[in-house]
């Protein structure tokens, strides 16, 4: 599918990839419509692209709550008349081992919190359901063209501190599989599904680690470096412009070793 002159919805379109994805895809001619909680993160994506030349709406949206998704995609139809691409990247992590027995007595003195899990669940999984739910029925009604890009992570693969994170990243990384599926049995043909899963991306969520845990990290990565927002969103232009893919979830890690064989 061509990017020119499509229109893309865009969650967590304030910070990070969901940013980077706004801004190139602009750049490409699409039409973007960014959905967040943080209003100047949004207005500086939407600044940016408008000061390029590009067209993008702003949304103030909470992708947990259905009414809000729902007004999402109405904002978008007023604005531009269609939806075609969907990427929601909104998300969040609160790392912490379920259990953490105390050195001294054993007895386990730190948990993961009912919110820790929840909160994660709730933004991960949760928003990103109503989006791509929400911007489904508007594609099937209309018969838009179009491609869902659910959002993954390497972490699909499990990594301790992140029962909650990496549940909701293994899940999503079915999602392709699943829907393209659905929708093949209910003569679904306008849209695509293609899944990214992103290595140690250098955004907001990550810098905001331990200069140490980077460290760590970053020794565990083949390309010796975090990846850069960029990458990411070449890879999902790559998808969108190629119609042969769909029900699949690619990783862009940079080759994330653990036990000496790529993650
Ligand atoms: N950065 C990485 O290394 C990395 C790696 C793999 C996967 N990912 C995934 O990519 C996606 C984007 O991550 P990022 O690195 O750009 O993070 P980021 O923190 O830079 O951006 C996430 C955005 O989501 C928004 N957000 C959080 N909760 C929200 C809510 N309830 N409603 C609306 N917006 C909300 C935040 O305000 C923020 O602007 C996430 O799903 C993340 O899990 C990131």
């Amino acid at each position: 599918m061509e990017i020119k002159n499509k229109v893309a919805v865009i969650t967590g379109g304030a910070s990070g990839i969901g940013a980077a994805c706004a801004i190139q895809l602009a750049k490409k001619g699409a039409k973007i419509v960014v959905a967040d909680l943080n209003e100047e993160g949004l207005n500086n994506t939407i600044n940016e692209i408008k000061n390029a030349g590009g067209e993008a709406i702003a949304v103030k949206a909470n992708v947990t709550l259905e009414e809000e998704v729902k007004a999402l995609m109405d904002k978008a139809i007023d604005a531009f008349g269609a939806i075609n691409i969907v990427i929601p990247s909104a998300g969040i992590f609160k790392d912490s081992f379920m259990v953490s027995p105390d050195r001294e007595t054993g007895k386990v003195n730190r948990f993961m919190s009912t919110d820790q899990f929840m909160a994660v669940i709730n933004v991960n999984l949760l928003g990103s359901f109503l989006t791509i739910r929400e911007a489904s029925i508007k594609m099937i009604d209309n018969n838009w063209e179009g491609v869902i890009v659910p959002i993954s992570s390497i972490n699909k693969e499990g990594q301790l501190g992140q029962l909650n994170y990496s549940s909701t990243k293994t899940a999503i990384s079915l999602w392709p599989k699943i829907l393209v599926g659905e929708f093949h049995a209910k003569k679904v043909k306008n849209i695509r599904v293609v899944g990214i899963a992103p290595g140690y991306v250098e955004t907001p969520i990550l810098l905001g680690m331990k200069p140490e845990v980077l460290d760590s990290i970053v020794k565990d990565v083949s390309v010796g470096r975090l990846i850069k927002a960029e990458e990411i969103v070449n890879a999902i232009a790559f998808s969108i412009e190629n119609d042969a893919m769909t029900g699949t979830t690619i990783e862009v890690s940079g080759g994330v070793i653990a036990k000496g064989l790529v993650k």
